[in-house]
Order: structure tokens, then sequence, then C-alpha cells
């Protein structure tokens, strides 16, 4: 793989899916991975990711000289640049000019492998207080900015480079290239990472895994669980069981997507448990979100449970299938001392004691790679490009406590905002627009002559690349007019519908 040592940016797995998309693997590793660790998977070429320190602090996070002498390919993006350069022999100093945003970048020489043919001048995302001042003998300075003298070096014999800017970002409209052109052209990497490479290599591996045994498998009707499925049937066929939980907070034709689409899609053995009565009961009368969402999940392990004994009749289903990501994967190895401010929910929040092997085909994967999975293994555009929709359903779109009534509305206020924004194309450029219930809330309206007072309904239309953050969408206005007009004459109950205009950071995504 080509590893990412992630110095505490945001950025390393960005960079990881940056160089996934130039077809190459790519992994990432915590900067207290030791050499030896990192020599061990055999990396065909190092990145060294941005990070928060400055070189020289206290404290800051540096790098095993030795692993310069491994012969491996490296390249330094920001922090990362700054390092590479101060081991290979280059000077780092505080200059005085920090960069932050959008900087002119001008390419310098004849621009290298790295630079040549590009803009002289280009735009490119820095964010530095430091700087390369002198970049390491034998190698070539190919870019510099204002702020950087600096600000790309390359030694391609020994197949060193950086890059003071992100190339990882949209914002830099080059990056792209000139990471793409460190990997084939600087460290020799063949490009191999195509979608049937990845299904081929899953289905082995979960082959080689599950043997003759037998597997279940919790669908939630998104599209993690119902590809990890998809690749676990392509692998053991009948021997895999899915189990489809109708927990009753689930949103108009969910259901029939699941037992239809996927199953007409993969002849997949499925049961599915209805559980809407169970659900509700146990919801009755709560409020607290935090309430809600471990309820919803303690009765969705119950419910699994019990089909996991039911099926026992068949034989010994021994292993148990999860879509879970690779960023969940990389955020749970890293994510000391980060708070939890909502309990997620989902067919992957099962109890350790369910002893089960687990099987994770997904583990390795971004969200668009599992796209792509998807679509190769022939599964519907209905489910491989459904918006994130979370494990707890309308329950936590439902300010206030969760009864049918309240349900039955929600549905069809939220059937009606699906059905206008992808009447208006709008699906494939948000994230996911949740339209939320503020059932305890009442307020004065007008219609037909006659004074209403009902609940508002709040649409919540964002646009994100990993929920990590988002921002609101500018959704079109008369959009928004067909939206509001069709719930307000279609759903009883709702007689006002509002607009969150809040990113996240400061607010999340859901309500609750
Ligand atoms: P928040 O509300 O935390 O949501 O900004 C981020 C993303 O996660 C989804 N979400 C969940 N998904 N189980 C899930 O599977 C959950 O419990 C859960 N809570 C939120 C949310 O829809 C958004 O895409």
């Amino acid at each position: 793989p080509v590893l990412v040592v992630d110095f505490g940016a945001q950025y390393a797995q960005l960079i990881a899916r940056r160089v996934r998309e130039a077809q190459i693997y790519s992994e990432v590793v915590p900067h207290s991975a030791s050499t030896e660790e990192i020599l061990a998977k055999n990396p065909a070429a190092i990145i060294l990711s941005g990070g928060p320190s400055s070189v020289y602090a206290e404290g800051a996070p540096g790098m095993d000289p030795k692993l310069t002498e491994a012969g491996v390919p490296m390249f330094g993006i920001c922090y990362g640049h700054q390092l590479l350069a101060s081991a290979l022999g280059g000077v780092v100093e505080p200059t005085g000019v920090r960069e932050f945003g959008r900087t002119e970048v001008r390419v310098t020489g004849d621009g290298g492998v790295l630079h040549a043919g590009l803009p002289a001048h280009q735009p490119a995302w820095m964010s530095h207080n430091d700087s390369v001042t002198k970049a390491p003998e034998g190698s070539v300075v190919t870019a510099s900015s204002d702020g950087a003298e600096v600000a790309g070096f390359e030694d391609v014999k020994r197949r060193f480079a950086g890059v003071q800017y992100h190339p990882e970002v949209a914002h830099s409209p080059h990056g792209q290239e000139v990471l793409r052109r460190f990997l084939r052209d600087i460290a020799g990497i063949e490009p191999q990472w195509t979608t049937s490479s990845i299904v081929e290599e899953q289905v082995q591996r979960i082959s080689d895994q599950i043997g003759d045994g037998r597997a279940i498998c919790g669908l939630s009707g998104g599209v993690d669980s119902a590809v990890a499925a998809a690749l676990v049937q392509r692998a053991i066929g009948d021997r895999l069981t899915c189990v489809f939980v109708d927990h009753g907070l689930l949103r108009a034709g969910e259901r029939t997507q699941v037992e239809q689409d996927f199953v007409s899609a993969t002849g997949v053995n499925l049961v599915t448990v209805d559980a809407r009565e169970r659900f509700l009961d146990a919801l009755a009368g709560v409020t607290d979100p935090e309430q809600k969402r471990k309820i919803i999940g303690r009765e969705f392990i119950r419910v699994f449970e019990q089909a996991e004994r039911d099926l026992k009749a068949q034989g010994d289903y021994k292993f148990l299938v999860q879509g879970t990501l690779y960023p969940d994967v990389v955020e749970s190895g890293g994510g000391e001392g980060t708070a939890n401010i909502k309990s997620h929910h989902n067919v992957g929040g099962l109890p350790d004691d369910l002893e089960f092997e687990l099987v994770e085909p997904l583990r390795l994967l971004f969200k668009d790679e599992v796209r792509r999975v998807g679509s190769e293994l022939g599964l519907p555009e209905t489910i491989v490009q459904r918006q994130p929709f979370p494990g707890p359903g309308l329950g936590i779109r439902i300010i206030g406590a969760v009864d049918q009534e309240r349900l039955d509305t929600l549905r069809a206020a939220d059937l009606i905002a699906r059905e206008e924004l992808t009447a208006a194309g709008l699906d494939r450029s948000i994230w996911q627009c949740p339209v939320v219930l503020l059932a305890d809330v009442r307020s004065v309206g007008v219609q037909g002559d006659g004074r209403t007072y009902g609940h508002p309904v709040v649409l919540r239309p964002v646009s994100s690349e990993d929920a990590m953050t988002a921002d609101w969408t500018r959704l079109p206005y008369d959009v928004l007019e067909r939206i509001s007009t069709r719930i307000t004459n279609e759903v009883a109950e709702v007689n006002r519908v509002v607009l969150d205009v809040t990113s996240k950071p400061p607010g999340t995504i859901e309500w609750e």
C-alpha cells in the first residue's frame, strides 16, 4: 500500500482517498507507528500528512530519519513537507509570512516532474506559519509562493518530493495531478486498485474466512449493509441469511425497497421481523434524544438476537457480517478523547457478547468505493445511491415523544420532500435532507378560511463530503416552494414549513 502517516490533521483520510482515486491502494497510519511497523507493511510509498504543529515546537511529532534511508519513495505535504525537507538536510524556519487559504503558487524553473506544464501561476490551498527556506541537497525547487520559497521540491533520483500546499483539497485544482505524478512518475507505482479488483479480492478473503460456515447479516436498508451482504453472498451463496428489522421508524417505501429491490437483485435469503409494536411501546413517552437512541439500540439487539436463535434450527451461524467502513476504522483507532456527541446506532452497533466472528468486507473502503462496488455487484441505483439515513430512523426526527400518529405525519412530509428533490434532480448534489417534525410545537395558521393550530416541520438540506462537517444547501427557491406548498396542503397536521440554515458545526445534521 501507499501509507499516509497521519500527523494529526483532518487531512490524512482525504489524502488516502485521493491516492485511491489515482487507483492506488492507500492506508492511514498514525504518526506514533514505529519505523519497523511502517516498513513491515511493505509500503510502495510513504506520504507524510499535514499537521497542526511547528516542526521545532517542543513535543512536535517527529519522523525517524531512518525512514528516509529505507529506499521507499516519500512525499511530504505541508507539515510533512517541512519534516521531510529537514530530515534530508534542508532548512525550515518561521519566516514571519504566514499563508492561510487560497494562495498563489508559482512554478519555478522547468517545473520538474511535479509541476511541469501546469499553469505558471496557480491557486493552491495553504495553511502554514513555518516554511522550508532551503531545499535539501540534491533536490530541485519546482514551486514557490510569497510565504514559501520552497513550496515544492523534488529529488527524482532518490524519489523524494514535497509540497507546502495541500494538494488533496478541492481548492488546489492541480493538486490531484501533482499527487498522481508523484505516485506514478516519481514513485513508479502502477495503478491497479479498481472496483473489479476490489470485488475479486474481497470475495476471495470472505471465502477464506468463512470456509463452509454460515453467516448472518443485519440489513438496515442503507448502502453499507446492502453492499456488505451482496459481497458475502457472492462468496458463500445461500449460506448467508439477512435479517431486516422493521422497527416502524422507517421512511415510506423502505421496507419494500429491501424486500423487493435488494432481494430481486441478489436472490439473498431474507428474514423480515416486524417489530413495530415493540419499538413503539418501548419509546412511549420518551423525549430525551440519548434515551431514545439507547432504547432503539437495545430493542434492535433483542430482536436481532431472537432472529438469530430462530435461525439456529437451520444450522450454526458463526459469522456476523457488518458494514464497517474505513473511516470508522481509522476514527476508532485515533478517537482518543473525542466527546460523545451522539450514541450512534446502526446495525453495526451490536454488542460484543453476541459471540460471532465478525466479517467486515468494507473495512478498507471509503463510501464512494462502496457505492462503486455495489454497482459492480449489480445492486440497483435505488440502493447504491441512497443517501444516508440514521439507524434510529424517524425516531430521532420527531422532536418530542414518538407515537404512531406523529410517525405517519412525518413519513408523509418526508416523502413529499424526497419526491420533490428527486424530481428536481437534486439527489446527487445534496448529502441528505432530513425532515424534522417539531411535535411539541404548535403555531397558528389559516387554511381554507379556517384557523389551524398545527405543527411545523423543518427541512434540513445539507452538503457534505463525509458528514463530519456540513454546510446547509442553498436549494432553489422554487423547489422549496413546491415542497412547502405540498406539505402544508397534503399533510393535515402540518401548517408551517421552515428551513434550517445552520452549518455543522455548530449544528449537527440530525436534530437529535
Ligand atoms: P450528525 O447528526 O451526527 O449525523 O451530524 C452525521 C451523519 O450520521 C447520520 N447519523 C446516523 N447514522 N446511526 C447511523 O447509522 C445513527 O445513530 C446516526 N445518527 C446520525 C446522519 O444521518 C448523518 O448522515
